[in-house]
Order: C-alpha cells, then sequence, then structure tokens
C-alpha cells in the first residue's frame, strides 16, 4: 500500500488541509483503499487541536470532511515507515532531516508536484489568513501528487 505523510510546522493548517484534499480525491477516483494518507507537525503546540478554523471553512466549502482529523507531532518511526514524505517548505524539510539524521528521496516537496518553478513553498497561512492561496496550492499538489503515484504505477 502506498502511504503518504504531510507535514507542516503546527498540523492545523496546511498538512491537516492537504491530508483532507488528498483523502478526497482517492475517494473520488475510487482509490481510498490503496493509499494510507495522515498528516504531523514538526512543532507539538497543537497536539490533539482540530484544524484551523480557517482550513476547516475551506474544506467545509469545498464539501471536504476533515473528520477525526487531529494535530500531532511528527516522530521517528514516521520516518521510516512513510514512503512519501511530503513538507510544505524548506523549514520542515530541515526540520524533519535533523529529526532524521539523513536525507531521503522520500522527503518531497508538496510543490514539487505542481510541476511549476514559479512555486517552491505553501506559504504559512497561520499569521496571513490566507487559506485561499492554501487552499489553491494544496489542491494543485494532490492533484499531482496522485499523478505521480499513478505514473509509477502505485496505483
Ligand atoms: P501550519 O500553520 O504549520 O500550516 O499548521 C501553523 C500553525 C501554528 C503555528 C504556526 C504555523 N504556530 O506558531 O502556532
Amino acid at each position: 500500500m502506498v502511504s503518504v505523510l504531510f507535514v507542516c510546522l503546527g498540523n492545523i493548517c496546511r498538512s491537516p488541509m492537504a491530508e483532507a484534499v488528498l483523502r478526497h480525491k482517492l475517494r473520488q477516483q475510487g482509490l481510498e483503499e490503496k493509499v494510507h494518507v495522515d498528516s504531523a507537525g514538526t512543532g507539538d503546540w497543537h497536539v490533539g487541536a482540530p484544524p484551523h478554523h480557517g482550513t476547516r471553512a475551506i474544506l467545509a466549502r469545498q464539501g471536504i470532511s476533515y473528520e477525526g482529523i487531529k494535530a500531532r507531532q511528527i516522530n521517528n518511526e514516521d520516518l521510516t515507515r512513510f514512503e512519501y514524505i511530503v513538507v510544505m517548505e524548506d523549514k520542515n524539510m530541515a526540520s524533519i532531516e535533523q529529526l532524521a539524521g539523513y536525507t531521503d528521496k522520500r522527503f518531497c516537496r508538496l510543490t514539487d508536484f505542481i510541476g511549476d518553478p514559479n512555486y517552491t513553498k505553501v506559504p504559512d497561512p497561520y499569521f496571513t489568513g490566507h487559506f485561499e492561496e492554501t487552499y489553491r496550492l494544496v489542491e494543485a499538489g494532490c492533484e499531482g501528487l496522485i499523478r505521480t503515484i499513478r505514473a509509477r504505477g502505485k496505483i
């Protein structure tokens, strides 16, 4: 089974949005059982919290469920057991490389899957409130990620 872990800083804005969007798209394509999807934060401030209201509002408007999603902090085991570890920005990449003590081709950026070099990060909406921009990038990234997994013949 393919497995995907989305990683951001707090695990309340961007990575839970990506988790919900990817799961939704997989369900629409009848692929829900083929891909395990999860998310985690590099920080521990919001552990146990549901997604941020900005993330919840966008998902609700799109008719995408976020049921059961609760913030947790990434751990060392996550770094070995997921096939795709998909971060939102370089800061997250530096944190997971430090936690792992190595770098790995399984570690990637969500924007890598958009296929446009103008996009190199999913900016943090926590302080800006720019959740629409987050959603657009997350949506395009998840589309591209499914395309990539398909192209590799995994689903
Ligand atoms: P996220 O956003 O990494 O997309 O979940 C943030 C959430 C919380 C904080 C920073 C970013 N914070 O500083 O508490």
